[in-house]
């Protein structure tokens, strides 16, 4: 159902790689609610080729950029402002990476040249994006940016390993950058944090499974869908938010804020 919350507003979404993508449901969504969208991707992820199905869908150009390379976000800005016909009011930021985690090293025992790898790609990311972003003048007055985030950022969940750390850097940016994007331009930084959803990046946890059963015993509303997330990302990027920033806002069910549920209590006994 659509109310045209994004009528003729214009956004970039980076990271939808398949359908079970929470970049990919977002799309869908502010696609549905009258904006025009650009894709973007790690050109490695472009050769699975499913993002431009996505495009077609949507009929959304799909420029490729690695996060962690200034150029191509420097060309990704420029080539969106040129296919737009002017500025950008919204930009989802949903990437995420980790070697370590890939490879199995746990938080103990970390190769330190991927955990840089991981923050480079994981958080740092969000900072040249808003950089470039601020120095082309790209985002229109009462903009919203936002970044996809996980609670280990404030409590520990040994398995998320060091993106716990990323988590917790990209939060600050945005709190950082939202600052001075707000005083010059109006524009609102935010992050998201989701509760555990069934994607390519998130089954890539050790022990996610588990976690997920958990996670939703222990959330009062359970845990939050990715086609929720969008929703929510929806409301972010619409009119209707214009004075929420520089927030880390929980999307999940009331986990964050609850100490130990029925739920729990009773999966525990049956064990
Ligand atoms: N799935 C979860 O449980 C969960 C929970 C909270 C937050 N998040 C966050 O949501 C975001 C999206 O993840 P997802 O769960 O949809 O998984 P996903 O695997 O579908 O998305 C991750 C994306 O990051 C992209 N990416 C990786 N390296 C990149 C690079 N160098 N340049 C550009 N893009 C790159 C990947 O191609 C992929 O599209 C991530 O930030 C993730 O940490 C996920």
């Amino acid at each position: 159902m659509s109310n045209n919350l994004l009528k003729g507003k214009k956004g970039i979404i980076f990271g939808a790689l398949n359908e079970h993508s929470l970049a990919w449901k977002t799309a869908v969504k502010c696609h549905e609610q009258g904006a025009s969208i650009v894709l973007t991707n790690a050109p490695i992820a472009m050769r699975f080729g499913e993002i431009n199905q996505l495009g077609e869908q949507i009929n959304a150009p799909i420029i490729p950029a690695d996060v962690t390379n200034m150029e191509d976000i420097e060309n990704l800005i420029t080539k969106s402002m040129e296919h737009f016909g002017g500025k950008i009011d919204f930009i989802l930021h949903s990437v995420g990476m980790s070697i370590n985690v890939r490879k199995g090293n746990v938080y103990s025992n970390l190769n330190h040249e991927w955990m840089l790898k991981t923050l480079d790609i994981s958080a740092v990311s969000l900072h040249r994006v808003c950089q470039v972003a601020y120095e082309k003048d790209a985002m229109n007055d009462w903009g919203s940016i936002v970044a996809l985030s996980y609670i280990a950022a404030q409590r520990v969940f040994p398995d998320y390993n060091e993106m716990a750390d990323a988590k917790a850097l990209l939060e600050s940016i945005a709190r950082s950058f939202g600052y001075h994007f707000g005083v010059r331009n109006k524009v609102r930084v935010n992050t998201i944090s989701q509760s555990p959803t069934m994607t390519t990046a998130g089954s890539g946890v050790k022990g996610f499974d588990g976690f997920l059963v958990y996670a939703d015993k222990m959330s009062p509303l359970g845990n939050a869908s990715a086609d929720s997330c969008a929703d929510y990302c929806v409301s972010m990027f619409s009119d209707l938010s214009r004075y929420v920033t520089m927030q880390n806002l929980f999307h999940d069910g009331g986990f964050s804020f609850t100490g130990v549920s029925h739920g729990v209590i009773d999966m525990m006994k049956e064990m």
